[in-house]
């Protein structure tokens, strides 16, 4: 009888439900605990389906389920893998977790199901869930934070990239200008003390010729005169030229000489020189001769006024720098892919070591000190030939003769070389 009291008492005041089911799934017995998780009382149940206690949308599925439970039964905890739900006699559903158990009685079978209400451990876990959606939610706005940042700082170096390399280009422009400044500037002053030396010769001859046409004022005297005369316009000619020479070289200096390339027909060009080489003749001296020939027909893709500039240039040097009665061979020739043109005289020629600097401004040969010169011609030359894509050199030695040869590239008529 004790027994009986203490398994009463077991029953009772388990802290799980407790519910007892027959061979038909009836409810035969019913603890407190379960009364209290479903709100029925014992003997509401009493009699009843066990599907009475689950929410209706799974009864159906039940009774297939515990008919299989029945064919085979065995202890074990029940809905693995999904969330099983009790229904309370209000209609309300909780979560529950349920083990079942048997035993046999007269050959008949009887079921325990053993129910735990899980609700506050479900609400527990819905909790954690959420916490957990929410770091993961501030995980990710941390890592597009962290996007954004490494993006605003790369942003932010490119920017700053680019203005480093806006400042290294003005630094340029600004070293570029300064460079040119200091450029002109050393040109200026080396034209001061060209021209303080360069000058005081035609200057003093037109002294001298002034102050001697003063004391020539008979009638007899017009001879001396005109010579007078002649030498004053000859100095004059003289500084002329240098002031001409100077003001090229600004203008080049200053980038403001612009390449006019043309095509100038064979017979055109032919005219030009046969010109610029009579007007050179005016400047040889007694027995020297300008012989000029050229090869081939095509059109000469030049700037003209630049070209005859280059060629006054050579043969002046020529004919000053040789004696008298030598022969300055001028020879030109063109095939539409190359034009050249060579100025070879039989004079004083040049050093190896003066040739390393002819180019240079205001440079003069040891051997040419005595001979009239700024050093501004060649340098002028190379500078005009740069404009159009061509290039000079020399063939030379002391005392036997020199030969300055030009070329400018003719293939591409349609572009102006110096774009
Ligand atoms: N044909 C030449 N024969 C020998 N030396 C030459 C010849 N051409 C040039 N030179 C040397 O090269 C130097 C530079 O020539 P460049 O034409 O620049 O100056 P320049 O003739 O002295 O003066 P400018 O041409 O300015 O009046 C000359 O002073 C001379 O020493
Ligand atoms: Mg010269």
């Amino acid at each position: 009888m004790e027994h009986m009291q203490q398994f009463e008492a077991l029953f009772d005041h388990a802290t799980i439900g407790i519910v007892l089911c027959n061979k038909d799934a009836e409810i035969i017995n019913f603890n407190a605990q379960a009364e209290a998780q479903f709100g029925y009382t014992k003997d509401e149940v009493l009699g009843k389906k066990i599907e009475v206690l689950l929410p209706v949308k799974y009864r159906r599925s039940h009774v297939s389920d515990r008919n299989h439970f029945y064919a085979h039964p065995e202890n074990k905890v029940m809905g693995h893998g999904r969330d099983l739900h009790g229904q309370k006699k209000d209609g309300t559903e909780f979560p529950v977790e349920v083990s079942l158990s048997h035993y046999h009685n007269k050959n008949e079978v009887y079921v325990i199901a053993f129910v735990i209400d899980i609700t506050v451990r479900k609400n527990n876990e819905l909790v954690v869930l959420k916490h957990r959606e929410e770091l993961q939610q501030i995980t990710r706005q941390i890592t597009q934070l962290n996007i954004d940042l490494e993006q605003k700082v790369e942003n932010r170096t490119k920017m700053l990239r680019e203005t480093l390399a806006e400042l290294e280009k003005s630094k340029k422009e600004v070293t570029d200008a300064l460079e040119k400044e200091k450029e002109l500037g050393d040109l200026k002053t080396g034209f001061v003390t060209m021209a303080s030396h360069e000058f005081r010769t035609p200057l003093s001859t037109i002294m001298s010729s002034a102050f001697l046409l003063s004391k020539y004022d008979s009638a007899d005297d017009a001879p001396k005169r005109e010579k007078h005369i002649n030498r004053i316009r000859e100095a004059v000619n003289d500084m002329k030229s240098i002031l001409e020479d100077f003001l090229s070289l600004g203008k080049l200096e200053e980038g403001s000489v612009k390449p006019r390339m043309q095509l100038v027909p064979n017979a055109e060009y032919l005219l030009e020189m046969q010109n610029a080489v009579d007007a050179m003749m005016q400047l040889t001296k007694k027995g020297q001769r300008i012989r000029f020939t050229h090869d081939g027909a095509a059109a000469v893709f030049t700037d003209l006024s630049l070209l005859k500039n280059i060629i006054v240039n050579l043969c002046s040097n020529a004919i000053k720098f040789s004696p008298e009665g030598t022969v300055i061979q001028l020879h030109s020739a063109c095939d539409g892919q190359l034009f050249t043109l060579s100025v070879k005289d039989q004079g004083i020629g040049i050093s190896e070591d003066d040739q390393q600097h002819l180019f240079e401004r205001f440079f003069r040969a040891k051997n040419a000190a005595n001979i009239q010169g700024t050093g501004l011609g060649l340098h002028i030359v190379a500078k005009y030939l740069e404009l159009m894509h061509g290039q000079i050199e020399l063939r030379s030695a002391l005392d036997q003769g020199t030969e300055f040869i030009i070329q400018i590239p003719q293939s591409n008529h349609e572009k102006d070389p110096a774009d």
